[in-house]
C-alpha cells in the first residue's frame, strides 16, 4: 500500500490535478496539492487553548521549516515565528505549539522551506476569553473516503460562522464496506497491519482537497473511534494510535499513556468540552464487583471530577457512541431485530447499563445541569433526551421532558453509509424512523438516510443543534438544513415548543 501511494505521488507530482482526476488508479477528487510542493498534504491546526494552538504540516525535506503566525493573511503583522523539523521518525509530519496568543482570536499561519517555498495559508483560532457570549461548533464523525464525496467538509470549511470543528471518531476507515464503493481506488485498499500501512491510509485521505481545506480553515478538536484503530479483543492498536497522533493536528495529552486521549477544553464561562473515550476502555475494568465500566476507573473519576468542579454554564461531552439508549423492546422476535432483545446494540453505552445508571445518578446527585452529549458512530441523526428510564412515565414525561438529565445530539456521517446504502428502499425508511420513534419516546427526532454535519450553537440562554445535510454520491454544494433543535438553560431536555411530531425528511 505504501508503494502504491508512492507510485501515485510520483505520477501526480509533475502534473496538474485535472490530469490526476482522470487517472485510472485514483477516484474523482483525489490528488496531492502539487502546486504547493513539498507541502503536498496541506496544513492544519488543532487542540486550541486561550493562548496556544497547534499547527501541523508534512514535508519530505531535511532542513528545518520556518513557521509564521500573523494577524493578517498577507503576513505583514507577524505575531510569532519559529522552526519545525520534519523527520522520517514521524513520517515527515510536524506539529508546532504556537504560544503567547490572544484568546478568541483568528490567526493566519504558514510554513516555509529553507529554499523559500510556502505552504498554503491556514487559519487557526484560539479558545475564547471568559466573556464569550456565543460559540458555534461543527460536529462531525464517520468520514469514509470511499463512501462518497466530502461535500460536508467543504461546506464547513467555507462557512465563516463556524469557530471550531469537533470530530468524534472514524476520521479514517480501516476497512471497505462492500456497500460503499463510491470513490474507490484501484487496487482496493486493504486493512492496515503495520505502522507504514496506517500512515499510508492517512496520506490517502489527505489526497482529498475538501478534507485538506477543512483542516486548513478550521481548528480541530478530535478523537478516534474503532475504524481509526482497527482495535479488537480489547487490545489497542499501537500503530493506529501512532499514525493518528502524527496526522491529526492534536497533541498527545499524556505522553506516559498514549492511549489516554481524554482531555478538556474550556470556552470561557460559556461551556467546557470533555472529550471522553469509551472505545479503548469499555469492558476492561470493573467499577464494582462484576460490574463492567465503560470508561475505565481512571477516566471515570477524571470526568466526574471535571464536571463537579466546572464553573461553566454548559457542559459538552465529546462522545464516540450513543449514550442515550436505543430501545428495541416491542419488536416481534420473528423479525430478528439486531441486539439483545432490549437494545439494538450492546457495544455502546447500552451494553453498560449499570455504569450508565451510575453516571445518570451522578448527574442527578451532583446537580450537573446543561449537559449536551455530542456523539457520532451510527451514521444517522438523533435528537435524544437523556432519560434514565424512557418507558417509565413516572420517571420520564415524554410530553414535557420532565425527568431527563441532559440531552444528546448524534450527528450523521460525513459520508459513511447508512440506511439507504444498506439497499433499504428510500420509501421504507420513514416507516423505520416512525417505528424507532414509537419504541423510543426519548428520541425526539431521527433521520436515517441523510449525511452531513451538525452545528452546535451556544449562548448563555440556549443551545441549538441543527443538521446540515449534503449529497455524498456527487460533488455538490446543495445543502438542506433541518429545523433547529433547542435546549434551554436549566431545562435538561429538548424544547417542545420548537417541535412537532411530523416531518421525517
Ligand atoms: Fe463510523
Amino acid at each position: 500500500m505504501r508503494c502504491f501511494i508512492a507510485c501515485l505521488l510520483a505520477l501526480l507530482l509533475p502534473v496538474c490535478h485535472t490530469i490526476a482526476q482522470t487517472h485510472s488508479h485514483l477516484p474523482d477528487r483525489m490528488y496531492a496539492d502539487s502546486t504547493y510542493a513539498p507541502f503536498l498534504f496541506g496544513v492544519a491546526s488543532g487542540d486550541p487553548s486561550q493562548t496556544r494552538v497547534m499547527i501541523w504540516t508534512r514535508a519530505e525535506v531535511t532542513a528545518p521549516l520556518r513557521w509564521e503566525v500573523a494577524e493578517d493573511s498577507a503576513f505583514t503583522h507577524l505575531i510569532r515565528a519559529g522552526q519545525a523539523q520534519c523527520t522520517a521518525t514521524h513520517d515527515y509530519t510536524t506539529l508546532a505549539a504556537v504560544d503567547g496568543l490572544q484568546p478568541g482570536h483568528q490567526y493566519y499561519y504558514r510554513f516555509i522551506t529553507a529554499s523559500g517555498q510556502n505552504s498554503r495559508t491556514g487559519r487557526a483560532r484560539t479558545l475564547p476569553g471568559d466573556s464569550v457570549q456565543h460559540l458555534r461548533i461543527a460536529l462531525v464523525s464517520c468520514s469514509g473516503a470511499w463512501s462518497g464525496y466530502f461535500n460536508a467538509y467543504r461546506h464547513i470549511a467555507q462557512r465563516d460562522d463556524i469557530d471550531y470543528l469537533l470530530h468524534v471518531g472514524d476520521y479514517i476507515y480501516d476497512d471497505v464496506d462492500p456497500d460503499e464503493h463510491v470513490r474507490m481506488p484501484d487496487p482496493e485498499p486493504q486493512i492496515p497491519h503495520t505502522l507504514a500501512d496506517w500512515r499510508d491510509r492517512h496520506l490517502y485521505y489527505l489526497l482529498d482537497p475538501d478534507l485538506r481545506l477543512v483542516r486548513q480553515n478550521k481548528t480541530w478538536i478530535a478523537e478516534w473511534d474503532n475504524h481509526d484503530n482497527h482495535y479488537s479483543n480489547f487490545e489497542k492498536n499501537e500503530d493506529g494510535l501512532t499514525a493518528f497522533y502524527e496526522y491529526v493536528p492534536i497533541h498527545m495529552p499524556d505522553t506516559a499513556h498514549p492511549e489516554y486521549i481524554f482531555r478538556s477544553f474550556r470556552f470561557g464561562t460559556l461551556a467546557d468540552l470533555h472529550m471522553i473515550d469509551m472505545y479503548l476502555f469499555r469492558g476492561r475494568e470493573d467499577f464494582a464487583a462484576g460490574q463492567r465500566s465503560i470508561l475505565g476507573n481512571t477516566q471515570d473519576a477524571w470526568l466526574k471530577q471535571s464536571l463537579a468542579q466546572s464553573q461553566t454554564t454548559w457542559h459538552l461531552l465529546g462522545n464516540q457512541e450513543m449514550m442515550g439508549s436505543w430501545l428495541s423492546q416491542g419488536i416481534p422476535s420473528f423479525l430478528h431485530p439486531p441486539g439483545n432483545g432490549t437494545y439494538f446494540s450492546s457495544s455502546d453505552w447500552d451494553g453498560y447499563v449499570a455504569d450508565r445508571t451510575r453516571f445518570y445518578h451522578f448527574l442527578d446527585t451532583a446537580r450537573i445541569h446543561n449537559l449536551v452529549t455530542l456523539t457520532g458512530d451510527l451514521h444517522m441523526s438523533f435528537i435524544i433526551d437523556l432519560a434514565p428510564d424512557p418507558l417509565d412515565e413516572d420517571v420520564y414525561d415524554r410530553r414535557t421532558g420532565r425527568g431527563s438529565l441532559g440531552v444528546e445530539v448524534l450527528t450523521p456521517s460525513i459520508s459513511a453509509g447508512n440506511m439507504d446504502e444498506e439497499h433499504i428502499p428510500r420509501w421504507v425508511i420513514p416507516i423505520f424512523q416512525r417505528l424507532s420513534r414509537d419504541l423510543n419516546p426519548h428520541h425526539r427526532w431521527v433521520q436515517f438516510w441523510r449525511h452531513g454535519y451538525t452545528t452546535i450553537d451556544i449562548t448563555p440562554e440556549r443551545c441549538v443543534a441543527q443538521f446540515c445535510y449534503l449529497d455524498i454520491l456527487h460533488y455538490s454544494d446543495r445543502v438542506i438544513f433541518s429545523r433547529p433543535f433547542v435546549v434551554r438553560r436549566g431545562a435538561d431536555h429538548w424544547d417542545r415548543r420548537h417541535y412537532t411530531r411530523r416531518s421525517f425528511r
